[in-house]
């Protein structure tokens, strides 16, 4: 507990975005990957390694990556990224304290605090009559940029948007407020032309202490990730995190979005 109050107050977050619980949501992530470092660590090392295979395609001359989602950095190869780029924009609604300490000892880090959804300044006025819409085009006109990558941030950026919606707007099409945030992520990857890569989780399954798969959950609200390069079981929640040995198992899918194929209902499933 004290040691979360610590990371708290750490943690770089606009008193705007806290009020909305991104600052705690945040460090309740750090809190989760300190606990659950070796069942996450093959799942961040396939991040890296994905990452790493599009950085190689980054076009000669570029200068910039941007990473969004940045969170602690525990995906990220930040010695190779440093060694190609002399600007890495580090994009998160939150900067917890390891990624604050990379960029005071890296002068080509930079901490961008931002709402990848768009939606944060609605949800924070109180007068606002009805869900807002989704929308972001952070970073599309970067000039240099040679690679943008989407770091295990889709399932979570309905999140909170979510919660507020389901307090303020019961009525509402809550299920499909939430697809159109993965829907607008996705859209604003697809409008990048250097390597572009999303790293994210498309479904999560609970498992009980016998091992049998008892609910299967869909992160993505019914939206679909484009055919992928690579996919991997990611242990979110191994036995021992969650009471009574239950455990939650994700499945990720590394999609480079430069490249992604075409389909009929634009954003097709593999
Ligand atoms: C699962 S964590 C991944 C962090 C990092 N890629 C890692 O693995 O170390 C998801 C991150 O998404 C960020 N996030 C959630 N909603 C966001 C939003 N609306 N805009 C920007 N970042 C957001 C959280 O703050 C968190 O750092």
């Amino acid at each position: 507990m004290l040691r979360e109050i610590l990371i708290s107050l750490r943690t770089r977050c606009a008193p705007a975005f806290a009020a909305l619980g991104y600052r705690y949501a945040a460090v309740a992530c750090v809190g989760r990957a300190q606990r659950c470092a070796a069942a996450w660590a093959p799942h961040q090392e396939n991040t890296k390694r994905r990452l790493l295979a599009a950085m190689a395609e980054a076009p000669a001359g570029s200068n910039t990556a941007v990473i969004l989602g940045s969170g602690p950095c525990l995906d990220l190869p930040m010695a190779e990224l440093l060694a190609r780029f002399s600007r890495v924009l580090l994009v998160d609604v939150a900067h917890p304290p390891d990624a604050r300490h990379l960029a005071r000892r890296h002068a080509g880090i930079e901490l961008v605090e931002m709402d990848l959804t768009g939606t944060a300044l609605s949800l924070a006025d109180r007068a606002a009559a009805q869900v807002p819409t989704p929308n972001c085009n952070a970073f599309v006109d970067e000039p240099g940029l040679g690679l943008v990558v989407s770091a295990n941030l889709i399932s979570q950026l309905p999140l909170v948007p979510l919660r507020h919606a389901q307090r303020r707007w019961p009525d509402a099409d809550l299920g499909g407020f939430a697809r159109s945030i993965v829907m607008a992520h996705l859209d604003h990857l697809a409008r990048f032309t250097c390597p572009t890569l999303l790293v994210g989780d498309m479904q999560r399954r609970i498992v009980d202490p016998d091992g049998k798969v008892t609910e299967w959950e869909d992160p993505l609200f019914g939206a679909n990730l484009p055919a992928g390069e690579a996919e991997w079981e990611w242990t979110v929640a191994p036995v021992g995190e969650l009471s009574g040995g239950w455990s939650i198992v994700n499945r990720v899918r590394a999609v480079r979005m430069d490249r992604r194929l075409p389909t009929a209902s634009g954003y097709g499933g593999p």
